[in-house]
């Protein structure tokens, strides 16, 4: 069957799922599953990382479906997220994943006011984490046990769209200078010769220097965490495309390229490229952002090894790891969140949306909220 046509299949089975999913979650926001259940990361938690991939998702399917239901819900989430923007401890260098995909992608489309506000105050607050010595955005605040006020991680290149956006907004360039000579250090800091990519790094916070690296949510220092090459690719991809700096693409394409040597002969991608051979831990999230980052690469390259890695994946997630029974939360599930921590080969938020973007994108289907 034709590409296109498969993954337009495919979209009519998210759809029919996503409407029992969503109405029976409607008001909570999820994150991850307990028993094929999702979790409600609402009232304490709504600083919490991921919670506008659910905005995403909302969005997603209200352009698949037409259906103004999930953007009346995509709205209720931003407004709860408004605490968040009265809170110096809940906002961090996950504004972008937090805004682009809510208040940034609802004013592209309406240009309603509220919206724009909340976008503009948080690319301040991430333009605001920018280190000047070390020419870094700081991750993590403070938690009491790490200092990291030198830490930065791979993730970070994801946000750095909130700041080429704000640039293009107010036609001020502070946020697209903070955003390149981040993403400039991050090949510099990050990027190993063989094209894997380090999760943390640690500079000095005086004098910039680099420190040392961390394995982060890797097996460890030196490993190869999969989501965090993800990342890696599909950040990259998005610098190029805001910038068209070509040593951002150059980037991109490296880290793909050992991330497609490394692909299993299975197409189902471990939590780390160099966990122990004995162990079998997968995170389906990886395949799905990586699938998202190898089709833009493709888009831009015309290079067809793109393209055929990010369709391997995907056509391996839906065949493998799709769950198209409406009672459970999630579509894909084994999705891992760190491989020292417990949550393991569940279904997360993040991992549907990904693969959601990614069949959008197969499918011709216009949606680019980055
Ligand atoms: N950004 C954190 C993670 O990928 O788990």
């Amino acid at each position: 069957m034709d590409d296109r046509k498969w993954a337009s299949e495919i979209l009519d089975k998210v759809t029919c799922k996503m409407k029992a999913v969503v109405s029976r979650n409607a008001h909570k926001v999820p994150y991850i599953t307990t028993d094929g259940i999702y979790d409600n990361r609402d009232g304490d938690d709504i600083s919490w990382w991921t919670n506008g991939f659910w905005g995403g998702v909302l969005w997603e399917m209200n352009i698949l479906t037409g259906d103004s239901f999930y953007a009346d819900l995509e709205y209720e989430l931003e407004e709860k997220m408004d605490r968040n923007l009265m809170s110096a401890d809940s906002l961090s260098h996950d504004n972008g994943f937090m805004w682009l995909l809510t208040s940034v992608y609802h004013y592209k489309r309406y240009g309603n006011r509220s919206s724009l506000n909340r976008s503009l105050l948080a690319a301040n607050n991430l333009a605001g984490r920018f280190n000047p010595n070390g020419c870094f955005i700081r991750a993590w605040n403070d938690n009491g046990v790490d200092d990291c006020r030198g830490w930065a991680i791979i993730d970070c290149m994801m946000n750095l769209p909130l700041l080429y956006w704000a640039s293009e907004e107010t036609k001020d360039p502070r946020f697209r200078n903070v955003a390149i000579k981040h993403a400039d250090r991050v090949i510099e800091s990050f990027i190993r010769p063989d094209g894997s990519v380090c999760h943390i790094v640690e500079f000095d916070p005086e004098t910039g220097e680099r420190i040392r690296s961390y394995g982060g949510q890797g097996y460890g220092h030196g490993s190869s965490w999969t989501r965090g090459q993800a990342w890696a690719i599909y950040g990259f991809a998005l610098s190029y495309i805001h910038t068209g700096k070509e040593a951002y693409l150059d980037t991109a394409k490296k880290v793909a390229d050992y991330f497609i040597a490394s692909i299993p002969s299975s197409y189902l991608i471990p939590a780390d490229f160099r966990q122990p051979e004995d162990v079998s831990l997968e995170d389906t999230t990886a395949a799905s952002i990586a699938a998202c980052g190898l089709l833009e690469i493709y888009r831009i390259s015309n290079e067809k090894k793109y393209y055929e890695a990010a369709l391997g994946m995907l056509r391996t997630l839906s065949a493998k790891r799709a769950v198209w029974n409406p009672d459970i939360d999630s579509i894909i599930e084994k999705g891992t969140v760190a491989y020292h921590e417990g949550e393991h080969e569940r279904g997360i938020i993040y991992g549907d949306y990904y693969f959601i973007e990614a069949l959008m994108k197969i499918a011709e289907i216009q949606f680019f909220p980055w």
